[in-house]
């Protein structure tokens, strides 16, 4: 676990997720707004379906080296995830994805836990190829890849997909 503190001086935990973690996640996608659901996956999905308990149980029990969650937390409830999946493995192509909830948004958490990834990343391998994916409109996730080495690469069905290679 790893300790950092916001700019703000709001002190957050940095760790991977645990099976003990369901009622947190559970916790944290019941409280996301509409928006941040449409941000992050690109189109509506309701609460009841992101917090659905097997689902959850998965999320909290899958972490490999193929498909990774990490979760930062504050005052022990779960305010932001960063995912890293595997989508290819003769290529070495991950998907990435940061998610932080409404409350804690421009504070500085999607930099820390993305800090965090790349960190994680460049110990456990040689080389990878990172790609994530925005709407044209998400201009603060489009600028967090920007700031983070994430360049454009392609747009499909007018939506952006960034990558950085590690
Ligand atoms: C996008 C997201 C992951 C970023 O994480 P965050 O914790 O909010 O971001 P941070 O506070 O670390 O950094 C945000 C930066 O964007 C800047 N920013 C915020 N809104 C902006 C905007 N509309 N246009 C340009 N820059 C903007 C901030 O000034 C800040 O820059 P700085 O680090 O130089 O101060 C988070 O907001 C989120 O989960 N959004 C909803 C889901 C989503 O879109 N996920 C991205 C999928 S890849």
């Amino acid at each position: 676990m790893t300790t950092r503190v916001l700019k703000s001086g709001t002190e957050i935990e940095i760790r991977p997720i645990l099976p003990e973690d369901t009622e947190r996640l559970a916790e944290f996608y019941e409280n996301l707004s509409d928006k941040t659901i449409q941000s992050f996956y690109r189109c509506s999905i309701p609460k009841k379906q992101l917090a659905r308990k097997e689902k959850i149980v998965q999320e909290c029990n899958q972490n490999s080296e193929e498909y990774f969650r990490t979760v930062a937390l504050c005052n022990d409830k779960i305010i932001a995830i960063n995912m890293i999946i595997q989508i290819d493995r003769f290529s070495g192509e991950y998907e990435i994805g940061n998610l932080v909830s409404d409350e804690f948004q421009n504070m500085g958490v999607g930099s820390v836990l993305m800090k965090e990834m790349f960190r994680r990343v460049k110990k456990n391998h040689a080389c990878l190829k990172l790609i994530a994916h925005t709407t044209f409109n998400n201009y603060r996730a489009r600028f967090h890849l920007l700031k983070f080495g994430f360049s454009l690469d392609n747009i499909i069905d007018e939506e952006f997909v960034w990558v950085c290679t590690v």
